[in-house]
């Protein structure tokens, strides 16, 4: 029986993901700045500014996950927000480096987690593959720095796999309960342009994903985890309007309005561009939720 270890495993993927691996057969242990407890798995604390991480957490551990990482639609974008968001990625992988290489951890495979945020908040007609460069923006430049983190391990020999996670769609958490809640109340509208992609994935692809990643041993580097038929703002919206039985009645809210409630991070909902998710294809990956018709509904019956 192998151990994994899923750093910030209670999050949205985290909790879905973790039953997977119980499920499969694997000890499961999560990484948390809380003390948790449960019957199936074993929690264990770390506090990632203070490079503190309990003891025997990693003892035993063949697979690490990192999914942690503060949200980055809970809070406007200040300064300071915005070195949370990265230090929480870029420091929590160094701990975790820093701690397999001290204690001598054999470990077989280190997955991070990453986001198609990498190839930039932009809307072009790019299909974004991932020999793209990343951008220079903030989640650009985040990515990178995230991903550059992680081959510390790959250059230690360990198998590493980024993965470049799309906008994940559950029923319970995330986007998708943000953008049904004014279209349920009446209010529901498209954003801006409308043109923008929005490069989603259904909750059980992507937790599919990361089991994939731990075991086929030849998947190694970055791999784009969207959906692989992709939709404009415009035609999401009303999909989903159509799906809880509502009616889109008012325009379009305009891009400065939004930009002035959000500021920067009204990127995150007025831009997005098309991903490609050939190469995980490619390696036998088969998704369950290929078209957004078939994805809400599963996710909203
Ligand atoms: N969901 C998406 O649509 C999406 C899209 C692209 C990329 N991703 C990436 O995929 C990963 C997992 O996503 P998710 O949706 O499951 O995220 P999530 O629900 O926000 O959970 C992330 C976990 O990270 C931990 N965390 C939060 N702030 C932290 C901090 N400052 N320092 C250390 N740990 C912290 C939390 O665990 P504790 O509170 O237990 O410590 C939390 O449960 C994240 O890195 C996210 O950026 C997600």
């Amino acid at each position: 029986m192998e151990t994994i270890l899923i750093a910030g495993g209670t999050g949205l993927i985290g909790l879905e993901l973790s039953k997977i691996f119980v499920e499969k057969g694997y000890r499961v242990r999560i990484l948390s700045r809380r003390k948790l407890r449960s019957k199936e798995m074993e929690y264990f604390v770390w506090d990632v500014p203070n490079a503190y991480l309990e003891p025997h957490a990693l003892l035993g551990v063949d697979h690490i996950i990192n999914l942690a990482g503060a949200n980055i639609g809970a809070q406007k974008w200040t300064t300071s927000r915005k070195k949370v968001i990265l230090d929480s990625r870029v420091q929590s992988t160094q701990l975790l480096y820093d701690e397999v290489v001290k204690q001598a951890i054999p470990l077989k495979t280190f997955i991070t987690s990453s986001a198609v945020g990498y190839y930039g908040s932009i809307t072009s007609s790019q299909v974004f593959a991932e020999t793209d460069q990343p951008a220079n923006d903030f989640l650009g430049s985040v990515c990178r720095q995230w991903e550059t983190a992680s081959l510390a391990f790959q250059n230690s020999g360990i198998r590493t796999v980024q993965i470049r996670t799309g906008v994940v769609l559950s029923k319970k958490e995330g986007a998708l309960p943000k953008m049904m809640q004014p279209i349920q109340m009446g209010l529901g509208s498209v954003l801006g342009s409308g043109l923008q992609y929005i490069p989603w994935i259904h909750l059980e692809d992507i937790c599919q994903i990361y089991a994939f990643a731990v075991e086929n041993e030849k998947l190694v580097g970055a791999y784009n985890a969207v959906a692989p038929q992709s939709i404009q703002n415009d035609a999401f919206t009303h999909i989903l309007a159509q799906k809880i039985n509502k009616k889109i009645l008012l325009p379009a809210i305009p891009e400065w309005v939004l930009k002035l409630i959000l500021g920067e991070m009204s990127d995150l909902v007025l831009k997005g561009s098309r991903v490609s998710s050939n190469k995980i294809q490619s390696e036998g990956f088969k998704f369950q939720y290929e078209n957004i018709e078939n994805a809400l509904n599963q996710l909203l019956i």
